[in-house]
């Protein structure tokens, strides 16, 4: 097992995906206090001014705010290229974009919205190891971050949908990580 001494990402680049939310901007702070320079993608310039406001003044030199949708296609590609124009290569990247969901009933909910949630939740997972994946370090770590609506058991009401997507990224990461 290797320790770290929390001074591996100086000088080296991250990105937090989902880095404007409740757990990703913990993240982005940790990265930071690492040492690591760290790109934000968000769909929103407001929350990424939020994010800035959290860290506090003197804390975002490191920062790097992108507009950008990672949960479609187009935008992970232009995310893609916009960070790799801009870093050698990356040593962290977590990935946390997806938030909490629950109905009353998952199937009585219907299928427009289990597909919503399978939408928003599941696909930026895919999309970000899609375009991450490639412009990382030999060395870097890919981290997805999950909550445990998957592995509840039993499932609970309402969270079927929620649950689905929590119990799929670990294994695209996975997928992912066999040599081709
Ligand atoms: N909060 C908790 O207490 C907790 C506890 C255990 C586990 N978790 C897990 O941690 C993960 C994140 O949860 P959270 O509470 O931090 O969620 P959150 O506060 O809602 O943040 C979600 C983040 O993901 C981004 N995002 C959401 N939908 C997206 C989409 N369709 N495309 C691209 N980006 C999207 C949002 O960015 P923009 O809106 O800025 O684009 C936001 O930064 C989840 O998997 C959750 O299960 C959370």
């Amino acid at each position: 097992m290797t320790t770290l001494a929390g001074h591996e990402l100086a000088g080296r680049d991250a990105v937090v995906v989902g880095g404007t939310g409740n757990v990703g901007s913990f993240l982005v702070d940790g990265f930071l206090r690492a040492g690591a320079r760290v790109f934000v993608p968000s769909r929103s310039m407001a929350n990424l001014d939020r994010l800035a406001s959290r860290l506090g003044e003197g804390r975002t030199s490191r920062l790097i705010p992108l507009v950008g949708d990672i949960g479609t296609p187009d935008g992970a590609k232009s995310l893609q290229s916009e960070i790799a124009a801009r870093t050698s290569g990356l040593t962290a990247v977590a990935s946390a974009p997806a938030s909490w969901h629950q109905t009353a009933s998952m199937l009585r909910a219907g299928f427009a919205e289990f597909a919503h949630v399978i939408e928003t939740r599941l696909y930026p997972h895919y999309l970000a190891a899609e375009a991450l994946l490639p412009l990382m370090n030999p060395e870097g770590a890919y981290t997805a971050i999950n909550g445990p609506a998957g592995s509840v058991r039993p499932p609970q009401p309402g969270m079927g949908a929620i649950a689905t997507v929590a119990a799929a990224p670990s294994e695209l990461v996975s997928v992912r990580a066999q040599p081709s």
